[in-house]
């Protein structure tokens, strides 16, 4: 690799086993796991036809060579099936007639709170799988898991809320109305394989319980972790309202785009494949979009930054999950008079982090689950050094089978891969300046506009900093890590970050809109009113408080 400091490291060449039964049994499940069932209509419907091999980042040694495991394999459907989950969640919306749209908050929630039960029953299996199929470290993927639960049950108080200041009629210059929040119609969901059960739930819970009906379709990686949920999606939801695709994202997504049926697309990824897949929509101003894109998240080390602590959130912003995640810090801009100090104890703290398998005590960096992923950052490594950059830790970007150890990358040029564009991966950029300005002016450029994390002491100079940021970004994070939590906190991003804002009560307003019954302040309106309500009627026009 030309430029590159390939110093190996040798916990790096015994990363991967040799055989399945050096791994522990109760991190190891019944492989393969050969996915056929897809659910449409109610009905988890067997594919026989191609199918796609699951290959892990995990790999076993044979010989010399690293060789992903297969965990089994998931349906390629093509488009007639992909559709027929289409039209099974537009008749299950039915015009906004079906059981689902019109049934009561109340009884939504109960459904939804008996698939949280059934969930909750397959966490074991989910958090292997998340380990095996993205690499994700135990302890990470048990908290994906029990934060994508958290996130149901919070939605659920937040839904309730949203409903109990709906309940009431308003009278407002002789107009009395009942203002409510209501569903969109065909919702198509697609989650990211960084965090392929919590992204994906994010969208597809809201917009299921404020009644839309969803097609959904896992990412490219992390599929077969979302099996064991088939059966609690088919048996806790009336037939329709959930249906899944599986496959390549051209054959299936494309046609449902093109059908025009889709009322809201909710994708989290890059905007590349978001602008295409909105460009198939005929009827651009029937699509509401929910997006969740990429994201170049710059930490600004300030010449009187607190140092360990700097370290220690630059260390958690930039590496967690490998650098895989759309809030990772992915360039480091630090002070001229700060650098060395920095630069020392950080890569002190990368050359701490212990490589290995996912399910392994201590470990913090491992494989990777993306085919040609550690190549791409050793090139792009190779492209910084080549421009004046050097690798500063010992054995930063080696690369052996699908892992690729953590590099810091110092001077990063502009005009670099590394400098221009998202990594989403583990090699971490860091960036000298001297003024300011120059900072500021990298994030004003840049495509992206979702967070960015100052360090620093001096209140006067923070706040001087936090005013130009918070109308390039949307959240400014001060002596911290970037990061989505706490889930109650807007998740949002300007320019080619995001199209919406997520947290658990802003999702429920996404995925509806705002609605209402109006009628002149007459009697004989006020005598309609009050029937439709005391019989119970409608579940639009209705003054129950949900408890
Ligand atoms: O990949 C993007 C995720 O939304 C990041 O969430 O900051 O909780 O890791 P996180």
């Amino acid at each position: 690799m030309r430029g590159v400091t390939m110093s190996e490291q040798p916990s790096i060449a015994t990363i991967f086993p040799a055989s399945l039964n050096a791994i522990p049994a109760q991190y190891r499940f019944a492989m393969p796991l050969c996915q056929t069932g897809y659910l449409i209509a109610g009905e988890i419907r067997h594919w026989a036809g191609p199918m796609q091999e699951v290959r892990s980042p995990v790999c076993l040694m044979d010989g010399e060579q690293p060789l992903p495991v297969v965990l089994g394999t998931v349906p390629l459907l093509s488009s007639d099936e992909a559709l027929a989950a289409l039209d099974a969640a537009v008749a299950a919306w039915d015009c906004g007639r079906g059981s689902w749209p019109t049934m009561t908050v109340a009884e939504r929630i109960r459904h939804l709170e008996q698939f949280a039960w059934r969930m909750k029953e397959q966490r074991e299996l989910v958090v292997k799988l998340l380990m095996w199929e993205i690499g994700k470290i135990l302890p990470d993927a048990e908290k994906e898991f029990d934060r994508t639960v958290q996130y149901i049950i919070d939605t659920i108080d937040a839904l309730k809320e949203l409903d109990r200041a709906a309940s009431r009629f308003t009278v407002e210059e002789g107009v009395i109305a009942q203002i409510r929040r209501a569903p969109l119609g065909v919702v198509l969901c697609m989650g990211p394989y960084n965090y392929p059960l919590n992204e994906t739930f994010t969208t597809l819970i809201p917009a299921l319980i404020m009644g839309n009906t969803v097609v959904f379709k896992p990412a490219k990686l992390g599929v077969l972790l979302l099996s064991p949920l088939l059966e609690a999606f088919r048996d806790c939801f009336p037939p329709g309202v959930v249906n899944t695709v599986y496959g390549d994202g051209s054959t299936v997504v494309g046609p449902l785009m093109q059908s025009g049926k889709v009322d809201c697309l909710a994708f989290i990824g890059s905007s590349r494949v978001a602008d295409s897949l909105k460009q198939q929509h005929p009827k651009p101003h029937r699509l509401r979009s929910v997006l969740g894109l990429g994201a170049k998240n710059p930490a600004i080390i300030l010449p009187d930054a607190e140092l360990e602590l700097t370290v220690n959130e630059c260390l958690l912003g930039s590496l967690s999950f490998n650098g895989q995640r759309c809030t990772a810090l992915k360039i480091i801009f630090v002070h001229e008079k700060i650098a060395d100090d920095f630069l020392k104890r950080f890569v002190e703290a990368v050359d701490g982090l212990q490589p290995g398998l996912p399910w392994e005590a201590g470990v913090k960096i491992t494989p990777l689950p993306v085919p040609g992923k550690p190549q791409q950052m050793a090139d792009w490594i190779a492209d910084a050094c080549e421009k004046g950059a050097r690798v500063l830790n010992q054995g930063g970007g080696s690369v052996h089978g699908t892992y690729c150890h953590p590099a810091v990358v110092y001077p990063v040029a502009p005009g670099s891969e590394l400098y221009e564009h998202e990594q989403f991966g583990p090699v971490v950029p860091v960036v000298p300046y001297t003024d300011i300005n120059e900072v500021i002016s990298y994030i004003r450029d840049s495509c992206y506009g979702q967070q960015a994390s100052i360090f620093g002491s001096d209140p006067q100079q923070l706040a001087e900093l936090i005013d130009p940021l918070v109308h390039q970004v949307c959240r400014v994070n001060l002596n911290c890590q970037c990061q989505r939590g706490p889930d109650s906190f807007p998740f949002a991003g300007r320019k080619d970050s995001a199209e919406g804002t997520l947290s658990v009560s802003d999702a429920l307003r996404v995925f509806s809109i705002r609605t209402l019954v109006a009628a002149k302040d007459q009697p004989v309106n006020k005598t309609i009113l009050t029937d439709i309500v005391r019989n119970r009627r409608s579940s639009f026009l209705t003054t129950d408080f949900i408890f």
